[in-house]
């Protein structure tokens, strides 16, 4: 897979280790993610998934003992999580906070401002267009404060509106479709395949393989004891799916390509 990719990956993670709050959590993660591409990210819970997305976001929590990461050829290893964020990385927690005070269409009026840009409201409103019908969002939903009174469909649909405006080259979504019904899972899975169109890779952890099946995804892993123990390719993912299904993710305890 990544030894053949004959253009520079866009993020790059090589032999990371990662400790949270003094414990181990990533020991020797390997991962290269090319352009336009959707990895799949898999694995059971508290296997790292989350901790992974959140060491290639600069997340504070997670500390990196050894290993790099690249993004665009670049070791971002000390960049601060603003400068990933302007320089194209976004990550869409698993939990997203609460920001009281703050509506949706003003945190991403100034996620889009802090990118540069000279007219950021016209710039936003060109950005969401295309996609506000999709997610079926009116503005009473743009004018809810972040993750306030939200459900949980509905908050993962404000974090997909922060991506859309965002623009990023690489998005990180830990757990999307998670509270998210079959027909805004599907939704999700249309936004997602028009990014990728234009070029936007991605990162997608999910326990579920409805949104897999919307996307149809370049490569699916499984992380396990803190390391990717299995990567398949687009052709191999309905086998690995049933597999995960009867055996369950201990089963995939080496490396293999398939
Ligand atoms: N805030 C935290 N502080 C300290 N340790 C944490 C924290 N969050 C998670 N951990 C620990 O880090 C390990 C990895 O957790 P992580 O959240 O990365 O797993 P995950 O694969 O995302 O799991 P899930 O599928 O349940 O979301 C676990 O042992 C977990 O207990
Ligand atoms: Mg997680």
């Amino acid at each position: 897979m990544s030894e053949t990719k004959a253009v520079k990956p866009v993020l790059k993670i090589s032999n990371l280790s990662l400790e949270r709050d003094k414990k181990n959590v990533i020991k020797g993660l390997n991962l290269e993610i090319g352009k336009g591409e959707i990895h799949i990210l898999m694995g059971k819970n508290g296997s790292g998934k989350s901790t992974a997305a959140l060491s290639v976001a600069g997340y504070p929590g997670v500390e990196i003992k050894s290993g790099k990461i690249f993004f665009n050829g670049k070791n971002i290893n000390e960049m601060s999580p603003v400068d990933r964020f302007k320089s194209g990385i976004f990550l869409a927690f698993q939990n997203p906070p609460m920001i009281e005070g703050l509506t949706v269409s003003a945190l991403i009026r100034r996620s889009v401002s802090s990118l540069g840009i000279l007219s950021p409201i016209a710039e936003t409103k060109k950005r969401l267009a295309p996609f506000l019908p999709i997610l079926k969002i009116d503005e009473s939903f743009l004018e809810k404060q972040v993750n306030k009174d939200m459900s949980g469909g509905e908050k993962k649909k404000s974090e997909i509106l922060q991506l859309v405006a965002a623009d990023p080259k690489i998005a990180i979504l830990d757990e999307i479709d998670s509270g998210a019904d079959i027909p805004t899972i599907k939704q999700f899975g249309k936004v997602l395949n028009l990014l990728k169109k234009r070029g936007t890779s991605f990162i997608i952890i999910t326990h579920y393989e409805k949104l897999i099946k919307y996307l149809a995804p370049d490569y699916i892993h499984i992380l396990n004891g803190g390391k990717i123990v299995f990567s398949g390719d687009v052709k191999s993912q309905a086998g690995i799916l049933k597999r995960i299904e009867k055996e369950g993710f201990d089963s995939f305890n080496e490396k293999r390509t398939q």
